[in-house]
């Protein structure tokens, strides 16, 4: 029976072991987190995602998958390697070293024949000019005796197992044969694979997710514009898109997570010394603003109720980086937070997706969330805060004052239920 190994039992390793293993491989998952290696061993989902905590428990239960923390039996055991373990970006250069240390381990465990995918995010080159000759130090050749193509992740946290099955993939490997056997691999859980070579694939990624960042970098700047000209962005930005040719992101509070936040810096550190990558780097400053800017619609809100920011008790509404998941990494909610406690406030926060807070008191309910609270802030849009009853929240808080930090509630139902509604882009508070 094929046999797959997949390093890195994380946000985007997990699900690909159990899509693996949902296909009737059989799958190895390896971590260097014995709590992850024991959760799947036990059929425990640690990740929120649609459909994959029943998926999990049937492929365990099947002996499809099983998991542990020994990288080089479970690479010598396999017939193709998949490796999805972190690759953070410090000071603008990503660092490489958990790569490094899952490669190393493939390197003790290679043989005749295998397949090595690298599906991390990496700088373009990684796979041909580091991963390739960390390989062949092993005496073996890509291309002869082992393969390895770069097949980058493309996920969304919450819909990652739709996604793995029906989202296009690039594949590209280091020569043809690579690229072939990668081909060969993926094809059995995804029908739409574009074939191209490992650096190319490496760039298209980092392409991809620049592109985003920037263009939400620009949705922020005309949501800033908007509010000095007394424009609703939302609905600027959607009159805007009915032209056929224009694709404008949505303005918020701020973009999070582990991909949008780093990958700029990736594409950029190609040619560091490019004065053209100001744009990605002012694209980046933009976004990583708006939690800021949140913070400055806050206080404004709160000067012009005659309230005092110093004190005042604020619900913030979110502490995942999107709606309908609990991934707090890089949250734009951590810094609102951070800010408004600094600035004296009391925060309560609540999400039903996680446990964190940032610091803040944490609440269980929305309605102990925003109880004699002075003002609350939105900063996720989890569809549970699309159906927030304005009524009965507006009962039980001390001032009714609404910062949406991502147009989650809308204006005018806000303002019909005696609210003071403000919002990133929204500069209308008195029209309505
Ligand atoms: N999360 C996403 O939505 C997403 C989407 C596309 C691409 N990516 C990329 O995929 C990669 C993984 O991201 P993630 O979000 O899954 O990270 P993660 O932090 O959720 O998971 C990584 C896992 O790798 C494990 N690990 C680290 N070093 C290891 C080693 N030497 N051997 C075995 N296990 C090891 C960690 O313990 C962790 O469980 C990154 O390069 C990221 O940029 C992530």
């Amino acid at each position: 029976m094929f046999t797959i190994s997949v390093i890195g039992l994380g946000y985007v390793g997990l699900p690909t072991a159990v899509v693996f293993a949902s296909k009737g491989f059989n799958v190895v998952g390896v971590d260097v987190d014995a709590g992850k290696v024991e959760a799947v061993n036990s059929g425990r989902c640690y990740i929120r995602e649609p459909g994959l905590d029943v998926l999990l428990r049937d492929v365990v239960s099947k002996g499809l998958l099983r998991a542990t923390t020994d990288a080089v039996r479970a690479v010598r055991e396999s017939d193709a390697v998949v490796i999805a373990v972190p690759t953070p970006v410090r000071d603008g250069v990503a660092d490489l070293s958990y790569l490094r240390e899952a490669l190393l381990a493939v390197r003790e465990g290679l043989h005749r024949g295998l397949l090595v995918v690298i599906e991390s995010t990496i700088p373009p080159g990684t796979t041909a000019g580091f991963a390739k000759p960390l390989l062949e130090e092993s005496g073996m050749r890509a291309e002869e005796d082992f393969y390895l193509a770069h097949v980058p992740e493309r996920i969304a946290p919450g819909r990652a197992v739709e996604e793995l099955l029906n989202m296009p993939r690039v594949v590209g490997g280091v020569g043809p044969r690579s690229t072939e056997k990668a081909v060969e691999l993926y094809s059995r859980v995804n029908s739409k694979l574009l074939t191209t070579d490992a650096t190319t694939a490496e760039f298209v990624k980092l392409a991809e997710n620049t592109y985003r960042d920037l263009n939400i970098a620009y949705a922020n700047l005309l949501a800033v514009m908007a509010e000095k000209l007394g424009v609703d962005v939302y609905e600027a930005i959607r009159l805007a898109n009915t032209h056929q040719r224009v694709h404008i992101h949505i303005p918020g509070a701020g973009v999070g997570g582990p991909c949008l936040t780093k990958d700029p810096y990736m594409l950029i550190s190609i040619d560091p010394d490019f004065w053209g990558s100001e744009l990605i780097k002012i694209a980046r400053r933009i976004n990583d603003y708006m939690p800021i800017h949140t913070v400055k619609i806050v206080e404004k809100a709160l000067i012009e109720a005659e309230l005092e920011i110093k004190n005042a008790r604020i619900t913030v509404l979110g502490a995942a980086y999107k709606g309908g998941v609990g991934d707090t990494r890089e949250s734009p909610s951590k810094h609102i937070v951070e800010e408004l406690i600094k600035k004296g406030s009391k925060v309560i926060a609540y999400d039903p997706y996680t446990s964190e807070t940032f610091g803040a008191e944490r609440s269980l309910s929305l309605e102990d969330a925003v109880k004699d609270s002075d003002a609350i802030v939105i900063v996720t849009d989890h569809p549970e805060f699309k159906n927030i009853d304005l009524e009965v929240i507006g009962r039980i808080m001390r001032h009714k004052i609404i910062i949406d930090g991502r147009r989650v509630i809308e204006p005018y139902q806000a303002v019909k239920h005696g609210f003071r509604y403000y919002g990133v882009g929204f500069g209308k508070a008195y029209k309505l």
